[in-house]
């Protein structure tokens, strides 16, 4: 049986991944595919938890080792758990972030340095990667506008807006640097704009082949 295919989606706070995933899947469901949706951090009980852990807003300050290795920790019981398996029986996964998140927010965020996650990428992950990335690009200015009155901020909610501009070009960047695996979506346009660009995307991966 072919191996399914891996697609993660990235972008901002704000930037609409839940209503565009969603397209996703009713896409590659029409296709036929059977399709796993998943999320980081979590995905798993276990992974879940974590992402409890990392999300929740505290009064003690979290290091940013510490919080570096809840993501990976979080990440590779989802890999191990629910990725891998799904895609050897031939499903294709969807994961709402994957790596160039951590890489993105620690890495460029907190200031972490992008070479010391990708370090650490190699290290757990090796070569294991998105098929395909479709990155949700937003200013930060109108991810942040949609993002209020969304309720009580997490603990990356909470982070300003240089952070934030950071984490955006962090993600251009990885972007332009690997332009087969990425396809960049102007998510400031109109929802039905961005669906109909998210659709074309997949469309073009689907037309490459779906046996790896
Ligand atoms: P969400 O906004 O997609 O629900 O993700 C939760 C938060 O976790 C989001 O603010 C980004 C953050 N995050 C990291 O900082 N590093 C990571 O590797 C991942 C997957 C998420």
């Amino acid at each position: 049986m072919a191996r399914g295919r891996f697609i993660s989606v990235e972008g901002g706070e704000g930037a609409g991944k839940s209503t565009n995933i969603e397209g996703v899947r009713a896409r590659l469901h029409a296709a036929g595919l059977r399709v796993v949706v998943t999320r980081e951090p979590g995905g798993t009980p276990l992974a879940e938890e974590i992402r409890q852990l990392l999300l929740a807003p505290r009064d003690e300050g979290v290091c940013e080792d510490t919080e570096l290795l809840l993501v990976f920790a979080a990440r590779m019981q989802h890999v191990e758990r629910v990725i891998k398996p799904a895609l050897a029986r031939g499903d294709w996964v969807i994961s709402d972030r994957f790596t160039d998140a951590t890489i993105a927010y620690q890495g460029a965020g907190r200031r972490m340095g992008v070479e010391r996650i990708q370090a650490l990428r190699r290290l757990l992950l090796g070569d294991f990667a998105p098929d395909l990335t479709l990155l949700l690009d937003v200013p930060v200015d109108s991810g942040m506008q949609r993002l209020a009155g969304r309720g009580a901020p997490d603990r990356f909610e909470m982070e300003g807006r240089e952070f934030f501009e950071r984490v955006r070009a962090a993600y251009l960047q990885l972007a332009a640097a690997e332009p087969a695996r990425f396809r960049v979506i102007d998510a400031a346009q109109e929802l039905p704009a961005v669906q109909a660009a998210v659709a074309q995307a997949v469309e073009g991966f689907l037309a490459q082949g779906t046996t790896p």
